[in-house]
């Protein structure tokens, strides 16, 4: 938009005039504040604007009552006009952003009541408080299926507003891997563990079982460490069954590149410049013993992982490193192109419907910086399924094989006919 210059009158000014020409003042300058907001990063709110529509149009009315220079009111009108067709615009397009009355999830939105609506807004945002939100509600995010598990959801949203949360970890949990994720904020205080002590210090907390007392262990069948170093294989359980156990297979894992699916860190980390992976995410890790190898690296690794009936969260927490309470299913919270690296070790395999995979690969594809690497270790199915179906998903994404190998599971038995794939998939750099 031009720029204006207003031409003061030289020649005296009699009082009258003088006051039209602070309101010609005025309605340039708005005129012009409007402009430049409109123009600027700051996306103006409906709010703002429909509670400016009365001096807009009052300076209109102002506008046609100045008989001064007449090129300037030309100017300004053109200048006017512009500026009110924008905010017609911009009104217009606030309005389509808003959630259809017509719609489920709006409706039911408008109809949760008590603490639940309390945290799920929407909630007004104050004025000029708002460039980055465009909107002029905040409406705190929820999972869409929270909507069809209405029930729990109640019962988590049931408490006392500044007192302590109920011992519910588990039905949180259980909402989250129905689809209800994100859940809702509450406003209670969640429970400490009792006797926390301090964390052990690095590099040793890497290694150490922490106390007992660093876990609220609620519902866990376990209440102690011991008994999670010791539980017995559930059947159909392969993973993690002694992942809590520091000093058996936990110790050596990556550490023996063995020339089949089993590749070591250090061998991984040569297949690109030395020192350029730096941050990486390993999705579903356990109890963190990937990110702890990296962290001797000096690798930053952030590990997703679930509390399936032990504190994997706490767990890698007191080892002084940083889980993520995320599902498999939840978009990664990570901007595109960022990450060096992303591993996942079991995790990834033949359970997941074969669409949520297809979406998990595209979006770890997304995450990874150009040249970034995805360790996918030890994906598994069974052997027709390799060839026939997982193979073409993978090379579908469009990653480049740096490393690839196939070779049997034997944990089940021979007669399962189960294959492991461990590969090395590096994002093309262009
Ligand atoms: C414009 O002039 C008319 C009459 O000349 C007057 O009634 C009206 O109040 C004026 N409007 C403004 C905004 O000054
Ligand atoms: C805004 O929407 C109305 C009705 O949908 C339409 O008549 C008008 O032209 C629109 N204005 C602009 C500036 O897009
Ligand atoms: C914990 O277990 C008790 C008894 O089995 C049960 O009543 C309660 O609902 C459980 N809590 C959660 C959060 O699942
Ligand atoms: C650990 O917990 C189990 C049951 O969960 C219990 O049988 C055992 O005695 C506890 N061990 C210790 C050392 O507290
Ligand atoms: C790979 O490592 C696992 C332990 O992490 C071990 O059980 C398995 O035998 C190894 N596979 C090969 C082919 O060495
Ligand atoms: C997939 O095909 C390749 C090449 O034909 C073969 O070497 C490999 O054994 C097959 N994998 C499985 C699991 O059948």
């Amino acid at each position: 938009m031009e720029t204006m210059q207003l031409v003061l009158p030289s020649k005296p000014v009699d009082p009258q005039q003088n006051k039209s020409l602070i309101k010609l003042l005025f309605l340039f300058l708005s005129t012009n504040l409007l402009s430049i907001l409109l123009f600027s990063n700051f996306n103006p709110t409906k709010l703002f604007f429909q509670e400016n529509i009365p001096l807009l149009l009052e300076l209109e009315a102002t506008q046609s009552n100045l008989s001064l220079n007449q090129a300037q009111i030309k100017l300004l009108q053109i200048n006017l006009k512009t500026t009110i067709s924008l905010l017609n615009s911009h009104l217009n397009k606030s309005h389509k952003s808003q959630p259809k009355e017509n719609n489920n999830a709006f409706t039911w939105l408008q109809s949760l009541k008590g603490e639940l609506r309390l945290a799920v807004g929407p909630h007004k945002l104050p004025l000029g408080y708002t460039p980055n939100l465009r909107t002029d509600t905040w409406q705190p995010p929820i999972g869409l299926m929270c909507q069809l598990l209405s029930d729990d959801l109640a019962h988590y949203m049931t408490y006392e507003v500044g007192g302590e949360c109920p011992s519910d970890a588990e039905l949180a949990q259980k909402l989250m891997l129905r689809g209800c994720e994100p859940l809702p904020r509450r406003r209670c205080r969640s429970k400490s563990p009792a006797r926390y002590i301090d964390p052990t210090p690095l590099p040793e907390s890497l290694w150490q079982t922490p106390p007992d007392t660093s876990v609220v262990w609620d519902n866990y069948t376990c209440k102690n460490y011991s008994c999670l170093v010791h539980r017995a294989e559930k059947p159909g359980s392969y993973d993690c069954k002694d992942c809590f156990n520091l000093h058996g297979r936990e110790k050596t894992r990556w550490l023996h590149d063995d020339g089949g699916i089993n590749f070591s860190i250090d061998q991984v980390l040569k297949l690109i410049s030395p020192g350029t992976v730096r941050i990486g995410l390993d999705i579903g890790g356990g109890t963190g013993t990937f990110a702890a190898r990296m962290r001797e690296h000096n690798i930053i690794i952030v590990t997703t992982t679930m509390n399936f009936n032990g504190p994997f969260n706490s767990f890698i927490a007191s080892r002084g490193l940083v889980p993520v309470h995320l599902t498999v299913g939840h978009r990664l919270p990570f901007f595109d192109s960022t990450l060096d690296l992303v591993h996942s070790m079991h995790v990834i395999s033949n359970w997941i419907p074969g669409l949520v995979l297809e979406f998990l690969l595209y979006d770890v594809y997304r995450v990874l910086r150009p040249g970034g690497l995805f360790w996918l270790d030890r994906f598994f199915c069974v052997g027709p399924q390799m060839n026939e179906t997982y193979v073409p998903f993978i090379n579908k994404v469009g990653f480049n094989r740096l490393r690839w190998h196939e070779g049997r599971k034997m944990d089940r038995g021979e007669r399962m006919n189960e294959w492991y794939l461990s590969a090395v998939l590096q994002k093309p750099i262009n």
